[in-house]
């Protein structure tokens, strides 16, 4: 009986592992088929007309990185979206986040919220969680009014965004909602060709 149970734990994770290979291949393909369009060239980013403010949450800085290299194209100011108790990074913390999101039990931030009224642009980024937006995006967007302004949303993924978007532009009160975009991980090797990605992207706002 014992040896039956082993054998089933042992075919479960072999599955398992060939199901995350297989999935790994098939993202790493994905990418490299989007990052082709952008390599061996430079792009440069033109300047936007008005003020530029990126505000960003990030909790293993893929989304830090992304929105620094955007204020490095276009100026602006930086705003980071902070959590008043910091997000634990458990074990089990991916599931204590799903259980949150689907509680919309969203966290406290810390610090002021930024004057919208000073910017023209303003880019909103984030990690997305489980298809959808990381808690504290949706803490920060509970409290933001856009006013009108022109809000370019950017998200950071493994693979896929889900609803992401849809649920940003549902949740950003009053925004003139510009095209997003949207930035896989990827390995150092593809650096280039997704500064050129981001400003492709500013380029066509
Ligand atoms: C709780 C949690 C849920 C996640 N869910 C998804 C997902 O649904 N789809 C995806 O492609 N990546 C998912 N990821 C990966 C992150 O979106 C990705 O690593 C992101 O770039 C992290 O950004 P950050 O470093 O700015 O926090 C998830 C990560 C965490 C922590």
């Amino acid at each position: 009986m014992l040896k039956t149970i082993f054998y089933i734990i042992i075919l479960i994770a072999v599955i398992g592992a060939a199901i995350g290979g297989w999935h790994l291949y098939r993202v790493a393909q994905r990418n490299a088929k989007e990052m082709a369009q952008y390599e061996g060239k430079t792009i440069s980013a033109k300047p936007l007309a008005g003020k530029t403010l990126i505000v960003y949450y990030s909790l293993s800085n893929h989304t830090k990185d992304i929105a620094e290299r955007i204020q490095k194209n276009l100026g602006g100011d930086i705003y980071e979206i902070k959590t008043k108790e910091k997000i634990k990074t458990t074990p089990w913390f991916y599931l204590t986040l799903k259980r949150q999101l689907s509680e919309k039990k969203y966290p406290e931030l810390s610090g002021a919220m930024p004057d919208f009224s000073k910017y023209d642009t303003i880019f909103v980024g984030g990690p997305v969680w489980w298809y959808t937006m990381s808690t504290p995006m949706y803490s920060f967007l509970q409290q933001a009014n856009f006013a009108g302004k022109k809000v370019v949303p950017f998200s950071t993924q493994g693979s896929n965004y889900g609803t992401y978007f849809e649920d940003f532009a549902k949740m950003a009160k009053n925004a003139k909602i510009q095209k997003s975009a949207s930035f896989n991980n990827m390995p150092e090797k593809y650096n280039s060709a997704v500064d050129n990605k981001i400003a492709a992207w500013l380029n066509s706002l």
